[in-house]
């Protein structure tokens, strides 16, 4: 198994808000990132948006320039599993869907050479039962970017029942060597982040749904109130309402409490294709459709 030094190859499977960021974040730290989406628009609209970014960073000084076209060429665009095969390290960020991410865990365990590690950068689903999947449950782990990934300063990992302590240090010290902090979970749902911001998250809709206010009073209040950089419901068309619906799906299930019984409100915007600032309109309307917020 590669140490955090020695992860040169980095697969990155899901193109969209969260593993475009990454992607970007594994390239400009130096690894050969191989980007994997089932849908060939998302892969393109990322290369774009990760080159805008990383040159945006260039003309601020932050960045040379020669870095930053390095890290444009280090990033391939490929269309099968089986095109990871050499990789290090794979991080996998699709869809929030616990039966689709097996999925993708048992062709990964198939694919990837015997030390690669399987990270998966889900929001609340359990690791072990990812990791139980695999024939390497050991080197299964939880490496839980935040939006979007090349601002946000924490990367949260969550151990499995049965992830080692070394690969948890190489990936400790990779998650530190892409410039984060790092704290780590165990394997609960949502582990520590989502556990205590959904139930917020969710709070702030039954407020909006049972007509306590307006959402701009609702994130006016919190912001301003508590000194949050964004509204409750502002972070959640952020975030993507999808996924704020799956993460409380999984609290609800995983912990047996009505209180993070999803909000009827959230479930209807869902069910109409309002996901928030991905699709152009959630709680609130944006311009236009955009992967992702980049600086
Ligand atoms: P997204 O909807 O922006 O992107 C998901 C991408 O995965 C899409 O481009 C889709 O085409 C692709 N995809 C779906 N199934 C696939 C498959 N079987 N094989 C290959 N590609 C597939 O979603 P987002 O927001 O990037 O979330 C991805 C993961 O990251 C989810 O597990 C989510 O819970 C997690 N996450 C999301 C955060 C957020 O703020 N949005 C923050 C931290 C984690």
């Amino acid at each position: 198994m590669a140490t955090a030094s020695e992860i040169a190859a980095v697969g990155v499977i899901g193109a969209g808000q969260m593993g475009s960021g990454i992607a970007q974040l594994a390239a400009a730290a130096g690894c050969a990132v191989l980007l994997l989406d089932a849908d060939p628009a998302a892969l393109s609209l990322a290369v774009a948006s990760i080159s805008a970014s990383l040159r945006r960073l260039a003309a601020k000084g932050q960045l040379s320039q020669a870095a930053c076209e390095d890290s444009i060429k280090r990033i391939r665009c490929v269309s099968t599993v089986q095109d990871l095969r050499d990789a290090d390290l794979v991080i996998e960020a699709i869809v929030e869907k616990e039966d689709v991410k097996k999925k993708l865990f048992v062709e990964l365990d198939k694919i990837t050479k015997s030390s690669a590690i399987l990270a998966s950068n889900t929001s609340s689903i359990s690791i072990t039962r990812l990791a139980s999947a695999t024939r390497r449950p050991s080197q299964v782990i939880g490496m839980h970017f935040f939006n979007p990934p090349p601002i946000m300063k924490l990367i949260e990992i969550i151990r499995g029942a049965d992830t080692s302590d070394e690969v948890f240090a190489a990936v400790k010290s990779f998650s530190e060597r892409l410039g984060k902090s790092v704290i780590c979970s165990q394997d609960y749902p949502g582990f520590i982040v989502n556990r205590i911001l959904m139930p917020m998250i969710n709070e702030a809709f039954w407020a909006l749904y049972t007509g306590v206010a307006t959402k701009e009073d609702i994130d006016t209040g919190m912001k301003l109130g508590t000194n949050h950089p964004m509204g409750p419901l502002q972070l959640a068309d952020f975030i993507g309402l999808d996924v704020c619906l799956s993460v409380l799906r999984v609290l609800h299930s995983g912990l047996g409490d009505n209180k993070y019984s999803p909000c009827p409100l959230l479930v209807q915007y869902v069910d109409a294709g309002r996901l928030g600032k991905k699709r152009g309109v959630g709680v609130y309307s944006y311009g236009q459709k955009s992967s992702s917020v980049r600086p």
